[in-house]
């Protein structure tokens, strides 16, 4: 105890050096010039600004950085969850900033909002848990730095299902522009943007067994999956820099704080948005227990994300007026939509014993902790600065689909309950999952207090298709595991188990075992006026009101084929420019991965 009392301080005080001084350019005199001038404009502190964003996660940081860089406008941001600064007052926030501790902060409601479904029919009755993002950055500071755009594909869908404008042509640019690639810009990848992306260094025997095995299986190895093919298996993408975990709160928000007219709160709850008649005007919320009104003279915007959006919009008076009216909140406007059309990506753990002593079963004895602690709080390197998530995959479940309808990323280890149960022993793992699920759901106030979590209902394994395709998605899976290239390493197979194989069996486990991949999306869906399930138009405006936009994951049409975070932070970039009146950008007749025939998968 005396011993940790006497570390803490000297690792603060290193920490704080080499993060200010080292990594971002600082010095540690111009953090302090910075609080000084934080000081001074919170005395001076207005009641209106241009913009009001509620959210600072994925896309609320990207919008705080980019509506802020117009001259003439003033930003506020408000964020329900603390500051995710490197050195804060009381602690050091190292489980967001290291990569490896991700899964610490699954455990508790520290950073996160903890949201459970409602039992679920089609898993055993099973509540599920959505962990959130409730912090500086949102779920881009707690999520799995997995950087992947989804097929080009979901976006020309997107078009047809109504957002004009969101075509391929016209959202890879606001990729490109978001990002710095680690192995530089091409057609595909940014070389200039705030987000860095960069590949896995820790150069594990699994990670080129498992890749060498999926071959095996039949698969083409790419070179890039979010770029010509994201067909096959190859290294993924990451949003770490330089051993950091680069959350949108690290790559947009913490940059521009020193403009003038950039305001960040944190433990800053929105409660309503406010109206006059149906001109959305400001809103009104809770810090330090006082509630307060803030006024927006352009432009109210919500990032609060696929369950806050939706929830505070639905309090506010915007929603299915015959629920609104049930729980006695004044209907500004009659938009069924709101909080429909739910989707998610559910996935499933194929797990087998590892022979050797090299997984990172070993991490979890005190003293390799420490060591791989203090490496990586002295120079960010070392497995501290990775998510371990370094290779996965993209296939097409039979023949006929026209592009990748599962997803495989591999471990070099095995997870339990969301981490929250330490594994016990030497082992590996595939997350196995499917794409583009049928199943719908939906959520809806429980009440109208906005502290009441909404209720929860994704509609899991609703439907005959998605049951057959995870079953096919546990088989092929298994396929890849039983390749020659895994043999030195491979002991028995923990989950399933190599018991459970007739159809009924699997069927049985994805029941019992299937989680979610973290991905609610589409609850607040952008599409043309004309559709009555239609939340926001192509340009992001909430249908029937003005002065109000949605721009997070809760606009997409539907879920793309992949992880949420990269094509969040896109849609908050094009969004940008739709704000602030600038032309689309837009990039023609880029060339795109087909499979040689449908007639096979592979
Ligand atoms: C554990 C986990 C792992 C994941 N892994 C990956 C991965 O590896 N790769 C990937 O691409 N995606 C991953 N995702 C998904 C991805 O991170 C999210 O889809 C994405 O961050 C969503 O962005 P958003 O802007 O819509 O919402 P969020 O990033 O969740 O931001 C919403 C923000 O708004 C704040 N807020 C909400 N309501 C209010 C209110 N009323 N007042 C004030 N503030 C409010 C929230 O606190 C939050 O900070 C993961 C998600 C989780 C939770
Ligand atoms: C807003 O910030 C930008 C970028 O720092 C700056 O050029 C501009 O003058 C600022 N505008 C106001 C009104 O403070
Ligand atoms: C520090 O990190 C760099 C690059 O991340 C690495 O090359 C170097 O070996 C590391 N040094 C130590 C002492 O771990």
């Amino acid at each position: 105890m005396g011993q940790k009392v006497l570390l803490l301080p000297v690792w603060r005080m290193a920490l704080f050096l080499r993060a200010s001084s080292k990594k971002w350019g600082l010095s540690p005199t111009a953090g302090l010039v910075r609080l000084a001038h934080r000081a001074i404009s919170n005395a001076g502190k207005r009641d209106t600004y241009s913009y009001v964003i509620v959210g600072a996660g994925s896309a609320g940081c990207v919008l705080s950085h980019r509506l802020s860089e117009d001259t003439h406008s003033t930003v506020l941001v408000l964020e329900a969850g603390p500051r995710d600064v490197f050195m804060g007052s009381k602690r050091l926030m190292w489980k967001i900033h290291m990569p490896a501790a991700l899964i610490a902060n699954l455990c508790d409601n520290k950073y996160n909002w903890y949201y459970h479904t409602t039992p679920q029919k089609g898993l055993d009755q099973r509540v599920l848990y959505w962990p959130r993002g409730r912090v500086w950055g949102g779920s881009s500071s707690l999520n799995a730095m997995v950087y992947v755009r989804g097929h080009a594909e979901d976006y020309n869908r997107w078009s047809e299902e109504g957002a004009t404008g969101w075509d391929y042509e016209r959202c890879l640019p606001y990729f490109r522009r978001a990002q710095t690639h680690e192995l530089g810009a091409d057609r595909y990848r940014g070389g200039e943007g705030p987000l860095y992306v960069s590949r896995g260094k820790s150069d594990h025997p699994l990670h080129h067994a498992f890749l060498e095995a999926a071959q095996q299986a039949g698969y083409p190895f790419t070179e890039d999956m979010n770029g010509f093919q994201q067909e096959g298996f190859g290294w993924m993408d990451m949003t770490i820099y330089k051993g950091l975990r680069w959350s949108t709160a690290s790559a947009y928000l913490r940059p521009a704080l020193a403009r003038p007219n950039l305001t960040a709160e944190s433990r800053t709850f929105v409660t309503k948005i406010l109206f006059d008649k149906t001109r959305a005007i400001g809103v009104e919320y809770v810090q330090n227990g006082q509630r307060k009104k803030v006024y927006a003279s352009n432009e109210v915007i919500l990032s609060g994300g696929a369950i806050n959006s939706p929830q505070l919009l639905m309090l506010s008076g915007i929603g299915n007026a015959d629920d609104l009216q049930k729980h006695g909140i004044p209907v500004v406007c009659n938009l069924p939509g709101v909080g429909q059309n739910l989707q998610d990506h559910l996935e499933v753990y194929i797990q087998q014993d590892c022979t050797q002593p090299i997984t990172l079963y070993s991490t979890q004895k005190p003293i390799r902790k420490m060591s791989i602690g203090l490496e990586w709080l002295w120079n960010f390197s070392g497995w501290g600065s990775t998510a371990h998530l370094e290779t996965g995959g993209f296939i097409r479940s039979r023949p006929g689909i026209p592009h990748p309808d599962i997803q495989f990323h591999f471990l070099p280890s095995q997870v339990i309950d969301h981490g929250r149960v330490p594994s016990q022993q030497e082992a590996y793992q595939v997350h196995v999952g499917t794409l583009r699920s049928m199943s719908v759901g939906w959520l809806k106030l429980k009440s109208a207090n906005p502290m009441d979590h909404p209720i929860i209902e994704p509609n899991y394994m609703s439907t005959e298709e998605d049951i057959q395709e995870f079953r096919l998605s546990v088989r092929l899976a298994r396929e890849i595991f039983a390749q020659k290239a895994l043999e030195p390493f491979r002991g028995r197979e923990l989950q399933p188990g190599s018991h459970m194989q007739s159809d009924q069996d699997i069927d049985a486990f994805v029941r019992a075992k299937a989680d979610s991949a973290y991905h609610p999306s589409c609850t607040c869906k952008m599409g043309q006026p004309s559709d009555p399930t239609t939340v926001v138009d192509p340009q992001a405006r909430v249908i029937g009101v003005e002065n109000l936009r949605v721009v997070d994951a809760s606009i997409m049409p539907s879920v793309v084929s992949g992880n949420l975070n990269a094509p969040t932070i896109m849609i908050a970039e094009k969004a940008s420019d739709m704000i602030r009146g600038l032309p689309a950008l837009c990039d023609k007749n880029v060339p795109i991965y087909r499979p040689r025939t449908l007639e096979t998968q592979r």
